[in-house]
């Protein structure tokens, strides 16, 4: 568990953080949004100590962070940044292995662990495993990227921007691979983006920053639904800059005809994104029939428009 205690950031007289407190849990795909300069990356920083908060303290599993071991406490964290930062002498095997080294594993088990780990983020192992990091385009060094920030099975990855660099389609690839392997491994992760369509699909919670303050930590349904203030409503319709037709979203296998006749009455796909939920689902009549859909299914539906 990670906790920021009214933690507070200043450079000289330049306050960039103000009186945060946010508690993530074991297991979360945390996302941290917001515009350029808003604190972002100070903030994740703090978790593996490049950053010092100048107030209050951050905890990690319940001691503070200053209280670990530096050396340990990166030893068993993953951080993957914007652009890769493989080592360009270095083989893809090694690259990925380099923790592993550090604690002193052999190295053919080295080797069966970076195969394991380049077939999980879906290379062909054989072909890359002994590439130099310039013979791999973008995308796949982001992959190596993940891949080494997974190899000593961290509890924690903190991920900056990770795939802000990449094109529209490469950028889809690598969010469905985060949700995949995070699927699979339950690994706490921190994701730092400014991009709100980002946040909505990966994120089991966000956190909306500003200026150095939280405006507001949820769901992505919550955001969607109850934007905590105009800064956030503003930012999360920025996300979705086309929201398609009531003609194409009820074409879309995810809303489905019911027999309810008491159903509010809507005529533009904004509309639903603002109903309340009801156990789940948002319902609405349309030209005199009633439909259904799941919220995150709407979620789902909207993050694909994007594409
Ligand atoms: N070492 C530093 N010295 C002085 N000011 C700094 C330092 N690092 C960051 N800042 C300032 O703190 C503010 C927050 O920076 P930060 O890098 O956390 O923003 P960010 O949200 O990650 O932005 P971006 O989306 O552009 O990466 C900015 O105004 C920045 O200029
Ligand atoms: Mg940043």
């Amino acid at each position: 568990m990670i906790e920021y205690r009214d933690i507070g950031m200043a450079y000289g007289d330049n306050v960039i953080l103000e009186k945060i407190n946010l508690t993530i849990a074991d297991g979360e795909l945390f996302v941290l949004v917001g515009p350029s300069g808003s604190g972002k990356t100070t903030l994740l920083r703090m978790i593996n100590r490049l950053t010092e908060p100048s107030q209050g303290d951050l905890y990690l599993d319940g001691k503070r962070v200053k209280d670990h071991d530096l050396r340990q406490l990166r030893l068993h964290m993953g951080y993957v940044l914007q652009t890769s930062s493989l080592f360009p002498n270095l083989t893809i095997g090694d690259n990925i292995t380099i923790q592993l080294e550090e604690a002193g594993v052999k190295k053919a088990e080295r080797r069966k662990r970076a195969l394991e780990l380049l077939e999980q983020v879906g290379m062909e192992a054989e072909k890359y495993i002994s590439r130099l990091p310039h013979e791999l385009s973008g995308g796949q060094q982001q992959r190596v990227a993940i891949a080494r920030a997974m190899a000593s099975q961290p509890k924690l990855i903190l991920m900056d921007e990770s795939f802000s660099a990449l094109d529209p389609v490469l950028r889809r690839q690598q969010q469905e691979l985060l949700l995949k392997l995070h699927q699979q491994s339950k690994t706490t992760v921190v994701f730092v983006t400014h991009d709100m369509q980002e946040a909505l699909r990966l994120g089991d919670r966000i956190g909306v920053i500003k200026d150095g303050h939280l405006r507001q930590v949820g769901t992505p349904s919550e955001i969607l639904q109850k934007p905590a203030d105009q800064f956030v409503a503003d930012f999360f319709k920025s996300a979705r800059p086309r929201l398609g037709t009531m003609a194409e979203l009820l074409a879309s296998p995810y809303t489905k005809k019911t027999k309810e006749k008491n159903s509010q009455s809507v005529n533009k796909v904004e509309e639903i994104a603002v109903l309340p939920e009801i156990a789940g689902y948002l319902k609405f009549a349309y030209q005199g029939e009633n439909y259904q859909i799941t919220t995150s299914d709407f979620l789902h539906y909207l993050g694909k428009l994007g594409d």
